[in-house]
């Protein structure tokens, strides 16, 4: 039936009010993960050139960082390691007394309510910045893998909830999630970063992490930013490896992705706006070129509307005291 009255959308959209009533997405803190940057030392709050806002932080500043996002309503943070020391075989991961480790009793000491995921991945404990072991010049996937487990269980071990393998070697998963079980980490989660493009966003990270490969680039082990289907079977490997959440990353620039991973699968799915992404906005936003503000609500928003249940963000302080005053 159509009736010969003009069409009206814009009826919805005429007060605060009705916008909300028929508002399809729904951004909450509870959906952010908060990145942080364990170094060693006291009292480090080192900035980092290329994402304003974000620093290395020593495990005593991480603890305050992580208890001041939770009072702005963020539960939940990321960890990422500088050790004292690198060497070829990235060894420090392992650490028991690593920063990450430490940063990890000390939270669940003191924040026992923040769920604290740890990212596992050679790359800030290499000499050569490359994920995993060297060898005839390219990543060795099978030589790399024990390592990755060996790390996984030592951020176990200091009670991570989740461990977040972002290697993107194969088989890492599988391995690691046997590996937990069989020393009795049964109820910690795996959230693997299963779809991770080669992407150019990730550059003011390997600045924050100190993780730039010394040669060459991660496209023999990260995924084509071309491919979709193939993002779908990584997926699917992931989650028959007994992955629990899956991630896709960077967020934006894979939208469709974040989109069919979800709906395809309906598992809980995480997307990561990662560093080169915050970056630009916050570029934008300081030349007073973009409203900074605005757009991060837009990019998280869209991120959620993707299909996204959990998005990791720099944002994440920012957007929860954002969401407060609405
Ligand atoms: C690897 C890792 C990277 C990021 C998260 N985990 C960097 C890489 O693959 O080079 C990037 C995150 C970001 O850019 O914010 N450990």
């Amino acid at each position: 039936m159509s009736l010969d009255l003009p069409r009206r959308p814009r009826r919805l959209r005429r007060t605060a009010g009705l916008r909300s009533l028929v508002a399809e997405t729904h951004l909450d803190a509870s959906q952010l993960v908060y990145p942080l940057f364990v170094c060693p030392g006291q009292g480090v709050r080192r900035p980092i050139g290329a994402m304003p806002g974000v620093h290395q932080l020593s495990v005593d500043e991480v603890v305050r960082e992580a208890t001041e996002a939770a009072s702005d309503g963020v539960h939940a943070v990321l960890l990422f390691g500088l050790p004292a020391s690198k060497d070829e075989h990235g060894s420090q991961a392992s650490a028991p007394d690593g920063p990450v480790q430490q940063a990890v009793r000390a939270l669940k000491r003191e924040l026992p309510d923040t769920t604290v995921i740890t990212d596992v991945c050679l790359c800030e404990y290499t000499s050569h910045g490359h994920c995993g072991v060297i060898v005839d010049g390219d990543v060795d996937n099978d030589a790399t893998v024990p390592l990755l487990v060996k790390s996984a269980l030592s951020h176990a071990d200091a009670g991570a909830d989740i461990v977040a393998p972002s290697d993107m070697m194969d088989g890492r998963v599988g391995a690691i999630r046997e590996a937990l079980d069989e020393a009795g980490h049964t109820s910690v989660v795996v959230m693997s970063y299963a779809v991770k493009y080669a992407s150019a966003f990730y550059g003011p990270f390997r600045e924050a992490a100190d993780s730039t490969p010394a040669f060459g680039d991660r496209r023999s082990h990260q995924m084509d930013p071309r491919n979709a289907h193939e993002a779908l079977h990584e997926a699917a490997l992931d989650i028959d490896e007994g992955a629990d959440i899956v991630m896709v990353k960077p967020a934006l620039p894979y939208l469709d992705v974040i989109w069919r991973v979800k709906q395809e699968y309906g598992l809980p799915t995480a997307a990561y706006h990662v560093s080169g992404e915050y970056a630009m906005v916050k570029a934008a936003g300081a030349q007073g070129w973009i409203d900074e503000d605005r757009a991060m609500m837009e990019s998280l928003t869209a991120i959620r509307r993707a299909g996204a249940d959990i998005i990791i963000t720099y944002w994440a302080r920012e957007a929860a005291r954002r969401l407060r005053r609405h």
